[in-house]
């Protein structure tokens, strides 16, 4: 694998592995690789001939109260499984690199960028919108590989790259679990012991619910209900959203009869989390 640092030479180095019609997937991340991570990083080797993967701390993504400084930062650890996976090129530029100074052209999904998580953290959709819009512009990618556990950021970047015509397809790979069923985020490091177990709850208030649409119950209203109450009831969560939406639009639904994203976020002491479910209800 070789690491990159430079714009530059990632340019360079992307347009060579593409040479003679190769394909190139791409993985952007933000490091402290987990399962979730390379799952994606998988995926991408099984379908392209090339996979290169970014690892960048995207100060433009968060909020001045936000964990910039203390997102966990692994470089070595990351460097090593990603040897070991089989990437080929790995993309780690500096800030400076990436926005030196002077630089303001900024890229905004608009409507899309405020809701969800983009309600919650103001400005965070257009800082990923625009560090994906420059990786994507570098790498070139055919195909670029998110999880579902960001649905609010799949949204908002299918839209980007569908409205800025990008020649790069889009693939979403399922949300990884621990065993008890916690979602993989790199932010799952934050959690003491105690937390740990509390954090469990996001996952069961989406079971409860597609539990109730089992049961037959379509109702939006009814259903986010059920899903808040199980996370009242977890003394150690505090709710963020509870919401259910159209997955590509964001809207709000008031019937889960066509489908739709069941998306939570709650705290756990300081530490945000979020998951999601797409609850398809059959026909009773
Ligand atoms: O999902 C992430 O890790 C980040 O939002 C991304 C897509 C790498 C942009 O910084």
């Amino acid at each position: 694998m070789k690491r990159i640092a430079t714009i530059a030479e990632m340019k360079a180095a992307c347009r060579q592995g593409t040479r003679n019609g190769k394909t190139l997937g791409f993985v952007p991340t933000m490091g402290a690789l987990h399962e979730g991570h390379l799952s994606l990083v998988r995926a991408s080797k099984a379908r392209c001939d090339v996979t290169a993967v970014s690892i960048f701390v995207n100060p433009l993504q968060f909020g001045p109260a936000e964990d910039l400084d203390k997102y966990p930062r692994t470089m070595e650890r990351d460097t090593a499984l990603l040897e070991q996976l089989g990437a080929d090129l790995l993309f780690t530029p500096g800030v400076e690199e990436m926005y030196p100074p002077g630089a303001q052209t900024y890229v905004l999904v608009e409507g899309l960028s405020n809701k969800l998580d983009g309600a919650s953290r103001p400005g965070h959709f257009r800082g990923v919108a625009t560090v994906v819009a420059k990786l994507f512009e570098v790498v070139r990618p055919d195909f670029a590989f998110f999880g579902q556990k960001d649905a609010a950021q799949v949204a908002v970047l299918r839209k980007l790259v569908n409205d800025l015509d990008m020649d790069v397809e889009v693939v979403v790979c399922p949300i990884v679990r621990e065993k008890d069923g916690l979602a993989m985020s790199s932010r799952n490091a934050y959690l003491t012991s105690e937390q740990r177990q509390q954090a469990t709850v996001l996952y069961r208030s989406l079971l409860r619910v597609q539990a109730a649409v089992d049961h037959g119950e379509r109702d939006s209203a009814k259903l986010i209900e059920i899903g808040k109450q199980v996370i009242a009831n977890e003394t150690g969560a505090k709710l963020d959203y509870f919401a259910i939406v159209d997955r590509d639009t964001l809207e709000l639904v008031a019937d889960v009869s066509c489908g739709a994203l069941v998306a939570v976020a709650a705290y756990i002491g300081s530490t945000r989390l979020i998951d999601n479910i797409l609850v398809t209800a059959s026909s009773r």
